[in-house]
């Protein structure tokens, strides 16, 4: 395993074995209002919604999250299968592993064997900036082609990049490739975050380009920071497992990260609600404060690394309270959830 392989690994595992999530869920802080005369069956609930013209089951993306070593291959194959059963929107974590070495890329690629209505091909910006415009340009089609994808994430990640040891944290001259590839590509460009959220201001920046969906990727879920301590931690290294602490909840709430993107881009440009999904109450809560789908990653993890079935069990689940919180406030699709009265409970 060369070194990128090993770090994608030690992602996983400490996902899967740590207390990697924020300090606090935003989403506790969001509540719907009970409507006590709902006037609608709930069998009757319809939550399939169209997203950047593909129509999916239910308004949820399975979070992109990993590739790029063996044993990726099965969680990537686990979630693929269950977003064909329930015909979700899925993406896949860093390509940058298999544009480096080919063995690699059917730990992506395994996603093509299922009936997925929207694959998101993903790439970090610090690597854009590494590569410079053609090249980038060169390896976003690759990396669409490698899966077959419906549009490409762009994952802003510096918070990571800033904390880790062998971070890359170089961002100049990034919003201007994005810009150039959101003109030049075929395929949707989403601009991504993962974990600290957008800003009314970058908002309104990246509202200025081409691009065709923000996810917010805000704070309150996995935190990256806090994976980053741990895997300094493990080394002994103590500068850096300091570092990831002091940052751990950096970023802008969920929540918050989506009323401002909205608001700073007058709600036209699509957006992805990532960051502290953990169940189909919060995908409503996503869904009626202005996001047009809800992103889930950590939650998913743990059963993808299980099986299909188990994958399946916890969508199934999520699935369920999102159509009995949309029965409880009266909505009976998507549009009308939009609609649905929030509180803030501060
Ligand atoms: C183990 C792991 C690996 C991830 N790798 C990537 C990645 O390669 N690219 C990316 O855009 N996001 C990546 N993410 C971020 C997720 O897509 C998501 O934005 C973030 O985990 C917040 O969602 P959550 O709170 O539901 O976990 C990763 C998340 C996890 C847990």
């Amino acid at each position: 395993m060369n070194k990128i392989e090993i770090r994608k690994n030690e992602h996983v595992k400490i996902a899967l074995e740590e207390n990697v999530v924020a300090g606090q869920n935003y989403w506790d802080y969001i509540k719907l209002v009970h409507n006590a005369l709902p006037e609608i069956n709930k069998e009757d609930v319809d939550y399939s919604t169209v997203f950047l013209g593909k129509k999916l089951g239910a308004p949820i993306i399975i979070a992109g999250m990993t590739g790029g070593y063996n044993e990726a291959r099965k969680i990537n194959e686990n979630l693929a299968s269950a977003a064909e059963k329930f015909q979700l929107g899925m993406g896949v974590g860093s390509q940058r592993s298999a544009l480096e070495k080919k063995s690699l890329e059917k730990t992506y690629s395994v996603i093509k064997k299922y009936d997925i209505p929207f694959r998101i091909a993903n790439i970090g910006a610090s690597q854009l900036v590494e590569w410079g415009y053609e090249k980038s340009l060169e390896n976003a089609n690759r990396i669409i082609e490698m899966i077959d994808a419906d549009a490409i994430a762009i994952c802003l990640n510096f918070l990571q990049e800033a904390i880790q040891l062998e971070g890359e944290a170089h961002s100049r001259g990034c919003y201007e490739i994005i810009k150039k590839l959101a003109d030049d590509l075929d395929k949707p460009v989403i601009v991504k975050e993962t974990g600290a959220g957008i800003s009314g201001e970058v908002a309104r920046r990246l509202a200025k380009t081409n691009i065709a969906c923000i996810d917010v990727g805000g704070l309150g879920g996995t935190s990256f920071a806090a994976i980053e301590h741990y895997r300094a931690k493990k080394r002994g290294d103590e500068l850096h497992a300091r570092g990831g602490k002091t940052f751990w909840d950096w970023g802008i709430p969920t929540p918050i990260s989506i009323t401002e993107t909205g608001i700073a881009t007058k709600w036209r440009i699509p957006i992805i609600a990532t960051g502290g999904i953990r169940n189909g109450l919060d995908v409503a809560k996503a869904i009626a404060i202005g996001a047009d789908v809800a992103g889930i990653a950590r939650v998913l993890l743990k059963p993808a690394v299980k099986s299909k079935k188990a994958v399946e069990e916890e969508l199934e689940a999520i699935i369920k309270e999102l159509r009995a919180a949309m029965f409880l406030v009266g909505a009976e699709n998507i549009e009308k959830l939009m609609e649905a009265e929030i509180e803030l409970w501060i």
